[in-house]
């Protein structure tokens, strides 16, 4: 994250005098049966952010707009907000002419652009995030090595905007049960803990449902405080729950190990069959992608393997047994 806690940026375009006009979603589920967008125009000032917008638009035009913000200083986590449909922090982020202000995704709208965080906070506290130690607490001042905790510094900087939950596509399927990025920074920033007992990977696997991450990246993308949150929270996650023997939802990827291990090549229908079995959907499937040229049936069943098989194998049993 930013170490200042003052926009020091001037948006191009949003030089002081003048105006710019935005459009901002209104929806109240009390009373709206669909929402609606409205626009606005707002005079410039210098070093404008999306905050001062919504201030201006609640405040001089006296719309009666619901927004939330409290530090106004990229801290408390509060003001998460889409402009032009990537989640920003509206205390941060330069206003643009012409922008497009909505509530952020995957959660539900309370008023215009309040979402609901009470999902996410059910889901964290499914996950225990409070520190169990494994020792007794020693008093004040507790010895703590700095490079103990270097795994999980960045983990250190989550100010719970939700901006990753709100574009991960497998929190969007609703029937996945996957905690999401935000709950896994917090769980992870726990199990990474020296200090901490509890046995984190169990969490992971069966209640976070870790396994269910696709990897996609979207929530790193929109990270405002810039955390590592795959390579440095799932990932970690993944391996303890897998070190731990909670591997539930994780068929995909043991699947693609194990055929690799075997045949030395990463061979897609041989890892499809392996995982859905001979049925007529995934006859059909492999049809298609054979017409395609995408799949070799014949290979997936024949005990294909590539040359230097046997050399991928050794590879992955020396890191198996790496810890
Ligand atoms: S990990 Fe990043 S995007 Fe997600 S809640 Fe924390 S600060 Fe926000
Ligand atoms: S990397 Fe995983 S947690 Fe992040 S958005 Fe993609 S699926 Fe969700
Ligand atoms: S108002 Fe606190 S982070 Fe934006």
């Amino acid at each position: 994250m930013s170490p200042s806690s003052t926009p020091t940026t001037e948006a191009p375009g949003v030089a002081p005098g003048g105006s710019i006009r935005v459009r901002i979603r209104r929806f109240d589920p009390s009373v709206d049966a669909a929402p609606r967008f409205e626009s606005y125009e707002v005079p410039r000032t210098r070093l404008m952010r999306v905050l001062d917008v919504l201030d201006h638009v609640h405040e001089a035009l006296g719309v009666d707009l619901g927004y939330r913000w409290l530090c106004t200083s990229k801290k408390c986590g509060t003001c998460a907000v889409n402009v032009n449909g990537s989640p920003v922090l509206a205390c941060w982020e330069e206003a643009q002419d012409g922008m497009t202000i909505e509530p952020i995704g995957n959660m539900p709208v309370v008023r215009d652009l309040v979402t609901s965080r009470d999902g996410y906070e059910a889901t964290l506290a499914a996950v225990a995030p409070q520190l169990q130690r494994r020792e007794e607490y020693p008093g004040f001042p507790e010895p703590l090595a700095a490079d103990d905790f270097a795994p999980s510094v960045h983990l250190r900087d989550c100010i719970q905007c939700l901006a990753c939950q709100s574009v991960c596509p497998v929190i969007a399927q609703k029937d996945a049960g996957f905690a999401g990025p935000a709950v896994l920074v917090a769980l992870a920033e726990l199990a990474l803990d020296p200090r901490d007992g509890a046995a984190r990977g169990a969490t992971a696997g069966s209640v976070a449902k870790v396994f269910s991450c696709v990897s996609c990246y979207e929530c790193e993308r929109v990270c405002p405080a810039e955390i590592p949150i795959v390579s440095e929270a799932i990932e970690p996650l993944k391996r303890l729950a897998t070190a731990q023997g909670h591997v539930a939802g994780a068929r995909r990827a043991a699947a693609f190990l194990a055929v690799v291990k075997e045949r030395g090549f990463a061979d897609g229908a041989r890892v499809a069959f392996q995982l859905n079995g001979l049925t007529l959907r995934a006859l059909r499937l492999g049809l298609r992608l054979f017409r395609r040229g995408k799949a070799d049936i014949l290979g997936a069943w024949r005990a294909r393997r590539a040359p230097g098989a046997d050399s991928v194998r050794r590879t992955y049993e020396h890191g198996e047994g790496s810890p």
